[in-house]
């Protein structure tokens, strides 16, 4: 899939160039916790500033639902970027309006603006004409830089393309380019690990790696469906009831490629003085305690899940084997990170992407250690799933 690339403008010089980043970050007692979004929209924002455009800023932050909320500010976000470009960079308490228009009309060649949250509006997430046109207005160019946001029809990532010429920036291409590595043309055996909580939102990619990978291996609670499909007692699990049958008849058609934990661990309490016990998948039913919850993969799984990996020239991941959060349950996810780390930095392929599987990789130091890690959860999802996503849509060549 080829995007029109900002490499493609002409003439940059004092153009109002307005750039739909994802800033939709962790921010604690006003501070930055998690910048990795930001720090991959620099090669973007520098390729501008060194040919003299006037960059515009825009993102959202949270779910303010359409109103205006402080604790959603993007101010702590610009504090970070100021200290982080080797220029200052401003902040404008608003996205739309004559204040900023005003701001933009001054703002000279090579400087950059941050605008407030976009989804204080509530055009935004109703992808409404009027709202993507007074964003528009206030640009000559437009460039999506924000992957982690092309699967919302939203304002500033959808309509907004209809009203100004509008091209892909640095990290968008190199998200596209990198996750469609994992949809054709890929090195087999090709296996993907898929975790985390919900099956809902994770279905539809779970399918379409089954009719193409050789092997689906599942922990998390994802796992618990299917578990609940072959009638295991899951204790009080979380699993999504309306997903069973589905999860059933996968196996049925999948049942050479759907790979599910041999033991898991389980505790009584989900808190960090609960008490753990790794027990056979097999033996589930054994239980006389009903009042259990499945809470990692166990050692025999992990073993299981390694030699797997280890045979594949292509690994994808995303999803938590457990949870991970509670030190105690987050052997299985921490284990996968580093056999998963490994074999990328070998000969296969691995990308990775989510929120919690990034938490993973970060805090285990591993991050370096992948071909490529995604910045995107539901839009790299949705991407994998072989979706043309509503922010790609325009920007395809
Ligand atoms: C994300 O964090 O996945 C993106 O910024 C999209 O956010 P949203 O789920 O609030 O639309």
């Amino acid at each position: 899939m080829q995007l029109k690339s900002l490499e493609q403008i002409k003439n940059l010089k004092n153009k109002r160039v307005l750039v739909r980043v994802d800033y939709n970050v962790d921010i604690e007692k006003s501070k930055v916790t998690e910048p990795e979004r930001i720090d991959r929209t620099f090669r973007t924002i520098n390729y501008l500033v060194k040919n003299h455009a006037r960059v515009i800023l825009m993102s959202h932050l949270g779910k303010p639902e359409g109103k205006r909320d402080e604790k959603y500010s993007l101010k702590p976000v610009a504090t970070y970027l100021d200290k982080q470009a080797k220029k200052p960079v401003y902040f404008v308490n608003d996205c739309i309006g004559n204040t900023v228009k005003q701001k933009i009309e001054d703002l000279k060649a090579g400087q950059i603006l941050l605008l407030e949250n976009l989804r204080f509006y509530s055009g935004e997430e109703k992808n409404d004409a009027k709202f993507a046109h007074e964003l528009a207005s206030l640009a000559d160019i437009y460039i999506n830089d924000a992957f982690a946001v092309v699967h919302r029809a939203h304002a500033s990532v959808s309509a907004i393309t209809k009203y100004l010429p509008s091209y892909a920036g640095y990290n968008l291409i190199d998200e596209v380019d990198n996750l469609s590595k994992l949809l054709s043309g890929f090195e087999m055996p090709a296996v993907a690990i898929i975790g985390g909580v919900k099956i809902s939102t994770k279905i539809k990619v779970l399918e379409n790696f089954l009719k193409k990978y050789d092997k689906v291996l599942i922990g998390g609670a994802l796992a618990n469906n299917f578990f609940a499909a072959k009638k295991y007692n899951i204790g009080q699990s979380v699993y999504e009831p309306d997903f069973v049958k589905l999860s059933k008849q996968l196996l049925d058609k999948y049942k050479d490629k759907i790979v599910l934990p041999l033991d898991i661990v389980i505790t009584n309490k989900v808190a960090k003085g609960g008490k753990k016990e790794i027990i056979k998948v097999a033996n589930l039913n054994k239980q006389k305690n009903k009042k259990f919850f499945i809470v990692d993969i166990g050692i025999k799984t992990e073993l299981y899940f390694e030699s797997i990996i280890k045979s594949a020239n292509t690994l994808v991941w995303n999803g938590a084997m457990g949870v991970f959060e509670i030190p105690q349950f987050s052997h299985g996810s921490d284990y996968l990170a580093r056999i998963m780390a490994m074999q990328s930095r070998g000969d296969a392929f691995g990308a990775v992407g989510g929120g919690e599987t990034i938490v993973i990789i970060k805090r285990d130091h591993l991050d370096t250690w992948f071909d490529f890690v995604s910045t995107g959860g539901g839009a790299m999802l949705e991407f994998l799933e072989g979706k043309i996503l509503p922010g790609i849509k325009p920007l395809i060549k």
